[in-house]
């Protein structure tokens, strides 16, 4: 595995969206486990592929330690409920905003054998499903801040 370079705010790549994995070839296989190793090494719960420079609709998620959840070319299929609260970004250091969002929201993807399956979740993970989804369409959660919390002293 090795670990890639996070692509920061105002790097053209994150405007952009990403095509669909059209096949799993081994490249795709090493590119979402050295995504897992990059997110664990910035301590990150998330992190979609243009963050690492490829336009691909893929994404990593680990918000419960050790459950890393890979998701190839996810779709939000339900949302419900509402939350609102901080959400910050790897590739938006030393910053978060207030963000609202969903507080369920079912997505609908492949897994590494390209299985087909939909997987639920509540809270955080409902966050990180509709923030790292909107990577794939290059949009930062800066766009849908209503508020920042702190600014970059430099
Ligand atoms: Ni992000």
């Amino acid at each position: 595995m090795a670990k890639l370079k996070i692509r920061k705010v105002g790097d053209e790549v994150l405007t952009r969206v990403c095509r669909p994995v059209e096949e799993i070839t081994p490249r795709i296989l090493t590119l979402l486990d050295d995504m897992t190793e990059t997110m664990r090494a910035a301590d990150g719960c998330g992190l979609a592929a243009p963050q690492v420079g490829i336009l691909r609709r893929i994404v990593v998620i680990e918000v419960e330690e050790g459950k890393v959840i890979e998701l190839i070319n996810p779709k939000i299929i339900a949302t419900a409920g509402e939350q609102e609260g901080p959400e910050g970004c790897l590739s938006v250091p030393g910053r978060s905003g207030i963000v609202k969002r969903p507080r369920h929201v079912t997505v609908r993807a492949m897994d590494r054998h390209g299985n087909t399956f939909d997987m639920s979740g509540s809270d955080l993970l409902a966050r990180a499903f509709c923030h790292e989804l909107d990577h794939l369409d290059g949009k930062l959660y800066l766009q849908r801040a209503s508020r920042m919390l702190n600014e970059e002293n430099d």
